[in-house]
């Protein structure tokens, strides 16, 4: 069944309003697809019912928790962008060593899709030999999509989750079987998973702070507003003087934020005002 215009503009509109994220041109094609098997489901007849079910529907909400899982493009693997692993171990965190005496470490993997980035930000700790030092941390990762954080609890994995990875690498953080990958234990340490929406104007309150956040690859999504909503909200619950890294096609330049950017080892950072 095709959409028409005005459907599309009421829907698009509404995913927007709920979640941030826009489906204009190709984002469009993909989300269709998407929908046709819902309407088939509840038994609608057109996208202006679905849009009505949205809005008023007892099980509207059930049905909005559905969409999180249809909406959301999850694509992640392990090591993504290294270089920003190695500048948290080689300079974000050895300039918190004092601090880290007395406290724990504290990172945030927000849009964490499956874990894949949390748990590669836990394995550079363990890498660089912080436990031994008597670091210790908590990573906590949270994304909109239940389904995507059910597979990050589980940490089992394939290949692509794994593309790129040496094969001697695998071997050290992965136990393989029937073609699939399980994370070995020690590399779930400090790790904490939950949902939340990075729009829903609560996000970032209550949370944290912490000392590096990571939201890679997620704003790209976004609108200008939505993502100046979440800039806002990751800002609130990021320590004085704490670090943003963003995915290699985000960037802050030319925004009124809390936020400085830096230029370190040939990685761009952004750096919160207040130390
Ligand atoms: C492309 S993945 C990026 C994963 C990982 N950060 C990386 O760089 O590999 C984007 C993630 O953002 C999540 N996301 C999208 N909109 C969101 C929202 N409003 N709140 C929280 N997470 C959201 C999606 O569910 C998806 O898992």
């Amino acid at each position: 069944m095709a959409i028409s215009d005005a459907d599309w503009k009421l829907l698009a509109d509404l995913f927007h309003t709920r979640f941030g994220l826009v489906f204009e041109g190709i984002r469009r094609s993909f989300l269709e697809p998407r929908l046709a098997p819902r309407l088939r489901e509840l038994r609608l007849a057109s996208y202006r019912e679905y849009y009505h079910y949205l809005l008023f529907h007892p099980q509207r909400e059930a049905e909005l928790g559905q969409l999180k899982v249809l909406l959301t493009n999850n694509e992640t693997y392990f090591f993504r962008e290294e270089h920003q692993l190695t500048l948290l171990a080689q300079h974000l965190v050895p300039a918190l060593m004092r601090e880290l005496e007395t406290r724990p470490l504290r990172i945030l993997s927000a849009g964490c899709s499956s874990g894949e980035e949390a748990y590669s930000i836990v394995i550079t700790l363990q890498n660089a030999g912080l436990e031994l030092r008597g670091v210790n941390w908590q990573v906590d990762a949270c994304d909109l999509n239940p389904r995507r954080l059910a597979t990050a609890r589980e940490a089992v994995y394939d290949a692509n989750s794994l593309r790129g990875v040496a094969p001697d690498v695998r071997a050290r953080h992965f136990d393989e079987h029937d073609g699939k990958f399980t994370l070995k234990a020690r590399h779930k340490k400090g790790v904490r998973f939950f949902e939340a929406n990075l729009v829903d104007p609560a996000a970032g309150v209550g949370w944290g702070p912490y000392d590096v956040i990571f939201c890679r690859n997620v704003l790209i999504y976004f609108s200008d507003a939505s993502f100046d909503a979440v800039i806002s909200a990751l800002a609130r619950c990021l320590a004085p003087g704490g670090y943003l890294l963003l995915g290699h096609s985000e960037s802050l330049i030319d925004r009124r934020t809390d936020f400085t950017p830096a230029c370190i080892d040939g990685s761009i950072v952004y750096r919160k005002a207040g130390r």
